[in-house]
């Protein structure tokens, strides 16, 4: 299939771009550093995501088949690039007539308010008492910017008319790909609590064109 994965210098965007490449896709690689990728895509692409403008990303998604993105802060300086970002892609696929999208969010958001969703579920009902009550009240105060962000990005997608999918995955890992992982549609997965960056590419690319998983957010652990 031909391919368009933005963000594929990061973790999850490494394993994307590598496995893709691996089973004979036709990518097209988007990064802000496109010297870091590998292995070399057919197509690179040089953008940076916080000021871009979608006119420009519309030769990047234009004819693909599926848009991949596991887009995220690396740094303070990269706040709300998550949301922005995302927007200007989903404006540039919708010039371009393109209507897949996958994308990485994080386990803690269903319960984090946005503009879209201003009251969402206390809970999770994928999350036992452990994450509930003691991990992720720590992990959301010490997160809270860049779940704001992931938040107003599933926002983005939710109100497009694209045949979007969220994953959602709980802490990532750098460990090798299994594909032996466990999903749920719109819950988090129980005492899931890590999953590789290879596993979480490995899904992405296995409901490319899976219409089950369409305006779908998915539950993803080992
Ligand atoms: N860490 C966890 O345990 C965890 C758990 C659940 C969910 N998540 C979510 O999963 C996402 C992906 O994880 P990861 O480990 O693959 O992240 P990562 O290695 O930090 O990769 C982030 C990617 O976003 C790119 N990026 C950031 N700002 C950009 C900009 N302005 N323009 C263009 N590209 C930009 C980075 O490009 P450069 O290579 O140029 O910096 C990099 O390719 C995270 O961002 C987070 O939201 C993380």
């Amino acid at each position: 299939m031909k391919l368009t994965i933005f963000a594929a210098t990061g973790g999850i965007g490494r394993q994307l771009l590598e496995q893709a490449v691996a089973v004979g896709h036709d990518v097209t690689a988007v990064a802000r550093n496109p010297q870091n990728l590998a292995p070399a895509p057919a197509r690179a692409v040089a953008a940076d995501l916080s000021s871009v403008d979608s006119a420009a990303l519309e030769p990047a998604v234009a004819g693909a088949d599926a848009v991949l993105s596991a887009l995220g802060p690396r740094t303070k300086s990269d706040a709300g690039v998550a949301a922005r970002g995302t927007k200007v892609i989903t404006q540039a696929m919708q010039a371009a007539g393109v209507r897949r999208i996958i994308v990485v969010s994080a386990a803690p958001i269903g319960t984090v308010p946005s503009p879209a969703r201003p009251h969402p579920p206390r809970h999770d009902p994928g999350d036992g008492f452990i994450i509930r009550y003691l991990a992720d009240p720590i992990v959301k105060r010490a997160l809270r910017a860049h779940y704001a962000d992931l938040a107003r990005m599933e926002d983005v997608l939710r109100a497009s008319d694209l045949d979007w999918t969220i994953v959602r995955p709980p802490r990532l890992t750098d460990k090798p790909v299994t594909g032996r992982y466990r999903t749920a549609y719109g819950q988090n997965i129980r005492r899931g609590v890590f999953v590789s960056r290879a596993d979480v590419a490995h899904y992405m690319l296995s409901v490319l064109d899976n219409p089950a998983t369409f305006r779908q957010t998915v539950g993803l652990a080992s």
